[in-house]
């Protein structure tokens, strides 16, 4: 099959993705990344017949280019749009007209616009392209499937506790697919296993410890430890994982209240004080503490003074790690859900009782529950760049429903 290309610089990845999409009505097909050389691309397809990848990499792209340091970026790179249209000069005449480019020359070039023809099997020139980089198969892994493109974590380093659970299984996958690179933990060995396949099946990078438990002091700091000397480093540490007891204030034995102590508020003060030291030599990094309504005001529904205190620690906490912090460049901030749709609370909120309905799901201004993906979009902004002047807050995630009080 012979395909004409046009070389592009990409300098803006995402911008161009925008721009070409909608110069030449193409829809985003995948977007891929190869962490190992750091390569990140997109293609983009057109019923008339184009493909057009873009592709961005620390560093020299294909051989074709000079390395710069904005390459780090990994929002400048290569690109080309491979026609295998009949009429190739039609469709390269709109190019033009849309401004994409300016010159056209017969051999490859990194220049803007430069118009070169090879022959290629049209399914396999990216393949290529990478082979020739890399002198190997290259495996790549999917980031999104016609989804719009973003990758806010690119190239993060992110711990997520409690990786086994609901919302912790959803932030795994999650940040994979916006470009971090996971290290999870979670008590529960077979949960831990499961979700680093899940996530690995999806194409994203993680590692997920089982058998972890954070209220041991030792463990948690192992854990990190172990983070650091896999990745190099940390930018993000998500202290997603708890688990509590409930009753009455009566009812509940002391003993209860010292386990949820422990599961809550203590696993957090260990995690984060055996990250302290990393983030600390690594100039900073975002901390998100996951608190819950529960800590905002009382709740009706259920009694849960030992949780319900342990949260508010988990607040506090997050407070002071704000001003130790600050100095070091680490920021501090708590997400705080609502009752939020997880494999535990699904069987509740698929047949809720009266009183929870009456008190709690009929009084969502929202008008529906919490899904995970809720929670981890606004830690996902917390871990980002995008929040870098963000440190203190704490995001309420419950459909409005505590504004009711
Ligand atoms: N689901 C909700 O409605 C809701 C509402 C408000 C706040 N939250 C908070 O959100 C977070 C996630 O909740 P979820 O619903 O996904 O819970 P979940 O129970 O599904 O997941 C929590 C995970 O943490 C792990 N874990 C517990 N203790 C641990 C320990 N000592 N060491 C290591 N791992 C441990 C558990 O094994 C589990 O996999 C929790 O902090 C929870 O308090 C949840």
């Amino acid at each position: 099959m012979r395909l004409d290309h046009i070389g592009l610089n990409v300098g803006d990845l995402p911008a161009m993705t925008t721009w070409y999409a909608a110069a030449l009505d193409l829809t985003v097909e995948f977007e891929f990344a190869l962490d190992d050389v750091d390569l990140r691309g997109v293609l983009l397809r057109s019923p008339a017949g184009f493909r057009l990848e873009l592709l961005c990499r620390a560093g020299n792209t294909a051989g074709m280019r000079p390395a710069d340091p904005a390459d780090a970026a990994l929002t400048r790179g290569y690109g080309h749009v491979a026609f295998d249209v009949p009429d190739v000069d039609a469709w390269h005449a709109r190019l033009l007209a849309a401004g994409a480019a300016e010159r056209m020359s017969p051999r490859p070039s990194p220049e803007p616009g430069v118009r070169m023809s090879y022959v290629s099997d049209p399914e396999a020139n990216l393949i290529e392209l990478l082979d020739r980089m890399q002198g190997r198969a290259p495996s790549y892994r999917f980031l999104h499937s016609k989804v719009p493109f973003q990758t806010p974590l690119a190239g993060k380093i992110a711990l997520i506790t409690g990786v086994g659970g609901g919302m912790g299984a959803m932030a795994a996958s999650m940040f994979a697919a916006a470009g971090a690179r996971v290290v999870g933990c979670d008590i529960d060995a077979g949960a831990a296993a499961r979700t680093e396949a899940t996530v690995r099946a999806e194409g994203g990078q993680i590692t997920a410890m089982g058998g972890v438990d954070l209220g041991d002091p030792e463990q948690a700091r192992s854990w990190v430890d172990a983070a650091v000397e896999v990745y190099g480093g940390i930018d993000v540490l998500y202290n997603n994982a708890s688990t509590q007891r409930f009753g009455a204030l009566d009812e509940l034995g002391v003993e209860d209240w010292d386990f949820t102590m422990r599961n809550e508020l203590s696993l957090v003060y260990y995690t984060v004080r055996a990250a302290w030291p990393h983030l600390k030599r690594h100039g900073g990094g975002s901390i998100i503490n996951v608190g819950s309504i529960a800590a905002l005001r009382g709740v009706e529904f259920m009694a849960q003074n030992a949780h319900s205190a342990a949260k508010g620690g988990v607040l506090a906490l997050t407070l002071q790690l704000v001003v130790e912090g600050g100095p070091y460049g680490i920021r501090a901030n708590a997400i705080s859900p609502g009752l939020t749709e997880t494999p535990n609370t699904a069987p509740l909120l698929a047949d809720p009782p009266e009183r929870l309905r009456r008190l709690v799901l009929d009084r969502i201004p929202l008008g529906r529950h919490g899904r995970a993906e809720d929670v981890v979009h606004a830690a996902i902004f917390l871990a980002s760049d995008e929040s870098s002047w963000i440190s203190g807050s704490n995001i309420v995630i419950d459909g409005g429903a505590s504004v009711l009080g």
